[in-house]
């Protein structure tokens, strides 16, 4: 495991101005690995996991399931084996659960194949108000009893029959719970209003390979057969967009040339579209995306919604970007509603950004300079990056182990790209790297 120990203080130094160029490869998809991590232990034979990120969420995830009695190999640093036949109780330890949102995975996980769980309400980013209705709403309507007391959420079924359960709000979290809950439940379960997302089909492939009987995973309705039980799997996770999706504005936002490699291009087309619009060229191949930019960044619109809709995971890193374009830009968010955490920090490099209600009303500026900022979470922090990167000087960016969540490498990837970036820890380390790059190539 790479990511920085929780012990020592790691910021990024970055000295802008590089426009970023060469090859990238993304890695598996976090969010699709966490829910197969999870699902992993439906069954009691050993599950591979390939393509498996080396990032904080997944460990933090992996080591609260060892805490269980979960058996977890890891015979290389992208593969995961996994077997869940010892499960000693279904209570998790709080400290590590807190520190991811996927823990709660691990409810529909261990009432699938337990009848029930008590796992701690989850943490992960602070971006809005996070609720679970829709995860216990499908729960109970499958037969558990929900309650939640002392700070966890405790389900328990007699047994889990298969029901016609309708989503209020698109949720990918919920959609997944309820495929996990389901696949072993008596009879059928459809799912309406299911969430559409790479990752969600991703879970289902999965759940498949294992002898579930999930069909429509990609549409709005998904129909689970329940199946008696599951077996072991070798599974790969899917490329991570978001990942693919930030390098591909690392070119925009520097006026570089970056073949992103290992992604599905059709997962990228709502990030592509907005790209070509501000001005980049994207060229798609079989399995990478190449995007470069020459003439200058121009304005647009965005507004984040579900899957196929442009991600809200990617909002940042376009609200970076087109600080720098042309003319005035809009987002709207519409997913989560603490998502400009970004937005006071580049305001200190020189960003024109006015906060109203969900929109960001962005007036572009010829340039960004650097300064000392703060990563507020884990997308917005890449999105920081981004902008350090394409700023006139140094910029330091505190608590990057947001980042660390979510990025296998991060600074090494870039430096292969042309960035000038280091993980530093003390002002020592800082002064010493402005001395080193104090010149602008
Ligand atoms: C997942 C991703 C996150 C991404 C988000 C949207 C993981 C670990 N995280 O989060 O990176 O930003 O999808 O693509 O995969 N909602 C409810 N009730 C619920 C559940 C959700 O009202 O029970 C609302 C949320 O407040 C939000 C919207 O539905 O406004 C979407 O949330 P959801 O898709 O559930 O996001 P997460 O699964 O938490």
């Amino acid at each position: 495991m790479k990511t920085s120990s929780k012990d020592t203080i790691y910021r990024y130094a970055v000295r802008g101005g590089n426009s970023l160029k060469g090859e990238v490869e993304v890695g598996g998809a976090k969010n699709a690995a966490l829910a197969i991590i999870a699902a992993s232990i439906l069954t009691d034979e050993t599950v591979t996991i390939e393509n498996m990120p080396d990032v904080r969420d997944t460990n933090v995830l992996l080591d609260a399931m060892a805490g269980i009695g979960v058996i977890i190999e890891r015979p290389d640093r992208h593969t995961v084996r996994i077997n869940g036949s010892m499960v000693r109780n279904v209570n998790i330890e709080y400290e590590l659960i807190r520190r991811i949102r996927a823990s709660y995975y691990l409810i529909g996980a261990l009432l699938g194949k337990y009848n029930e769980a008590e796992v701690p309400l989850p943490g992960g980013c602070n971006i809005g108000s996070r609720p679970i209705d829709q995860h216990l709403k499908g729960f109970r309507a499958i037969g558990a009893d929900v309650k939640i007391e002392r700070g966890s959420i405790i389900a328990k079924a007699e047994r889990l029959t298969g029901a016609h359960i309708y989503m209020d709000v698109v949720s990918v979290g919920a959609t997944i719970n309820i495929l996990m809950a389901s696949c072993m439940a008596d009879g059928k379960t459809i799912i309406e209003n299911a969430a559409k997302e790479p990752h969600v089909v991703d879970v289902a492939n999965f759940l498949n390979s294992m002898g579930a009987n999930i069909k429509g995973a990609g549409t709005d309705v998904i129909r689970i057969k329940g199946v008696s039980s599951l077996h072991g799997a070798t599974y790969s996770v899917i490329p991570d967009q978001i990942e693919a999706g930030t390098f591909m504005f690392a070119a925009a936002v520097t006026g570089g040339d970056i073949l992103v490699k290992n992604v599905i291009p059709k997962h990228l087309e709502s990030i592509t579209a907005k790209l070509i619009e501000v001005g980049c060229r994207v060229e798609e191949f079989d399995d990478c995306v190449r995007v470069s930019r020459t003439g200058k960044l121009r304005n647009t619109q965005i507004k984040t919604l579900p899957y196929p809709g442009f991600p809200t995971d990617m909002q940042p890193q376009a609200g970076v970007t087109l600080s720098l374009s042309e003319g005035v830009s809009t987002i709207t968010e519409s997913i989560f509603e603490n998502r400009f955490r970004y937005v006071d920090e580049i305001m200190k490099m020189g960003a024109d950004i006015k906060v109203e209600g969900n929109t960001a009303i962005i007036t572009g500026t010829e340039s960004l300079t650097g300064a000392n900022i703060t990563a507020p979470d884990l997308r917005a922090g890449a999105a920081l990056v981004l902008a350090a990167l394409a700023a006139d000087g140094v910029s330091t960016i505190d608590d990057i182990h947001l980042i660390e969540r979510g990025y296998e490498d991060f600074e090494i990837k870039l430096k292969g790209l042309g960035a000038v970036i280091e993980k530093v820890t003390d002002e020592r380390s800082v002064k010493k790297f402005r001395m080193k790059n104090a010149k602008v190539s």
